[in-house]
């Protein structure tokens, strides 16, 4: 039987060059229902994975209930199409008092080629809630 390599296991070269080392948050593949009127990927469904990508990490930080408070500094550098499969990327860059800011690179994956590129990058902001829906100080790190 052969061996299917993931992204993660390969060389970061050439095609691949650039992709992050750590296990995506999200890994999915992108539908007809997720186009645009053009038949490319909406922009839109790319930031929805974004935050749930970094909405994921900053409720595990949190320990609890959060809320996106910012998105900063979306930028769009290349387009998706149907069937790639998109992967999301993030590492948490700051906690205060009770925010998290958490950065997401998203990839597009070409599967026959196998070929992988930065597609979107953009900084969000959570803020720990509680039942009130208010701001909450983000518990020690475990
Ligand atoms: C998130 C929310 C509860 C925060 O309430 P708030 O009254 O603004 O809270 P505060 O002013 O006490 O700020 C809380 C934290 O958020 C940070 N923050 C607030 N606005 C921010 C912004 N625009 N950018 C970055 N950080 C921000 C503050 O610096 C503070 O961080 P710290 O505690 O680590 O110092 C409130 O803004 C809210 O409910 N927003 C809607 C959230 C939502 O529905 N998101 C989904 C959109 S569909």
């Amino acid at each position: 039987m052969s061996q299917v390599t993931t992204p993660r296991a390969s060389a970061a070269t050439g095609s691949q060059a650039g992709l992050p080392r750590t296990l995506p948050l999200v890994r999915v593949i992108a539908m007809p229902a997720d186009a645009n009127p053009n038949g490319d990927i909406f922009g839109g469904w790319l930031l929805a994975q974004m935050d749930l990508a970094g909405g994921s990490l900053a409720t595990q930080r949190a320990r609890g209930r959060c809320a996106t408070v910012a998105v900063d500094g979306m930028v769009f550098h290349e387009p998706v199409f149907v069937g790639d499969e998109v992967s999301c990327y993030g590492e948490l860059i700051r906690t205060g008092r009770t925010s998290m800011t958490v950065r997401i690179e998203a990839w597009r994956r070409h599967l026959p080629s196998d070929e992988a590129r930065k597609v979107t990058e953009a900084i969000f902001t959570y803020v720990a809630i509680g039942e009130d829906r208010r701001p909450r100080r983000l518990p020690p790190e475990a």
